[in-house]
């Protein structure tokens, strides 16, 4: 008997850290999820791989090195799964593994994700699918977002829905039982918000959007930051990250006379309101009969940004989890999903969200 188990691992734009999950695809629908675990990212290699995000001295040393690191931290990761479902190595079909998105220039014809999937294989003894997005930008994508195939076949309803991702960048799959399936990035999610965060307070995100409740956003300072950006505003196919949405897109946003004597707490209300206005605006201009939003990743756990979106949404929104799926694992379940894809030759990659010319099959294989 083939096997039927997958893991996948993510470790997003956020750099927080790997989330990893462990399902079994042997029933035709949900995957029935065995195991899960989050990794916080150790700090050493939080700031390599940021630093990785701009050109500096010895780059392809450093992110060789990085993504050495990397494996081990992904290898822990599947050890912990393992244990936790009581499997084996050998159970397991393949493991997905994103690597860690340095650069993202779809346009340029390229992005790296800093990965060693090779080493991953020996240390943990199971095929690695890696490498997810360069096969659908060498046809012509956007390389991004990967995962609305798979949004699509857990999510979809017989009414017209979106799912929203709330990593460090923000992406929506618009669903509708008479469409094929959309999607793209919208902006920020959380990495304005964890950048400002940290400045000011040292800590590494807002728990549950705390600090941001307790500030008054500045309706002119998020006009401008709206009206300054014409990323916003363009069709898709896009993505983004860390590339455009850094500390110098904020910087230079904050330079502007509309944030004079705006106190710390009301700059990250009003980065709060930016993700979630986005957001709508998004969804508003390109699926407006949308009945409902389902959202994942970490920013589903921040309550105040998850009420902003309701006022601003103005339609019912609910955590995956309330659907069936925990909010930091669909990321992750979507990778195990792609590695399970690319074994079966499903071909993953979609024209109607990433522009690609043609479908394609999404990863490399790495054997064991
Ligand atoms: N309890 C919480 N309160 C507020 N924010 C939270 C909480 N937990 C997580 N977050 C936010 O979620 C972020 C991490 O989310 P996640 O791991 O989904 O993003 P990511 O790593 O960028 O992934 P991806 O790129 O795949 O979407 C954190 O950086 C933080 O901003
Ligand atoms: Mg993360």
């Amino acid at each position: 008997m083939t096997n039927t188990l997958y893991a996948g691992l993510m470790s997003g734009t956020s750099t927080d850290g790997i989330d990893a999950v462990l399902a079994d695809f042997s029933s035709p629908g949900a995957p029935r999820i065995l195991s899960q675990a989050s990794l916080s990212m150790p700090d050493t290699l939080r700031q390599q791989f940021l630093s990785l995000n701009d050109a500096g001295d010895n780059e392809l040393d450093r992110a060789a090195l990085a993504a050495n690191a990397l494996a081990l931290q992904y290898a822990e990761a599947v050890r912990r799964l393992l244990m936790a479902a009581g499997a084996q190595a050998s159970d397991v079909a393949a493991i997905g593994a994103h690597g860690q998105t340095v650069r993202h220039r779809p346009d340029a014809g390229y992005s790296i994700q800093i990965n060693a999937p090779a080493r991953l294989a020996e240390l943990t003894g199971i095929d690695v699918i890696a490498d997810f997005r360069s096969r659908d930008i060498a046809a012509g994508g956007q390389g991004a977002p990967l995962v609305p195939a798979f949004h699509e076949a857990i999510f979809q309803a017989r009414h017209a829905r979106a799912v929203l991702n709330l990593g460090g960048i923000a992406n929506i799959t618009l669903l509708s039982p008479d469409q094929p399936v959309r999607g793209f990035d919208t902006g920020p999610a959380n990495v304005l918000l964890d950048l400002w965060c940290q400045e000011k307070t040292g800590a590494p995100y807002d728990e549950n959007g705390r600090w941001a409740a307790s500030g008054r956003a500045g309706r002119e300072l998020l006009d401008t930051m709206m009206e300054s950006e014409p990323w916003f505003a363009l069709p898709p196919p896009k993505s983004t990250g860390r590339d455009h949405f850094n500390r110098q897109w904020l910087a230079r946003r904050l330079r502007d006379r509309a944030a004079r004597g705006m106190r710390d707490n009301d700059i990250q209300a009003t980065l709060r309101d930016l993700t979630a206005r986005t957001i709508a605006q998004a969804i508003d201009t390109h699926a407006p009969h949308t009945q409902d939003v389902v959202v994942c990743g970490g920013g589903a756990l921040n309550g105040d940004l998850m009420a902003a979106l309701a006022r601003d949404l103005r339609r019912p929104i609910r955590p995956s989890s309330a659907v069936g799926v925990p909010v930091r694992t669909v990321e992750a379940l979507a990778f195990a999903w792609l590695a399970r894809a690319h074994l079966m030759g499903c071909k993953a990659g979609l024209p109607s969200v990433t522009g690609a010319r043609h479908p394609t099959l999404l990863g490399a294989r790495y054997p064991a």
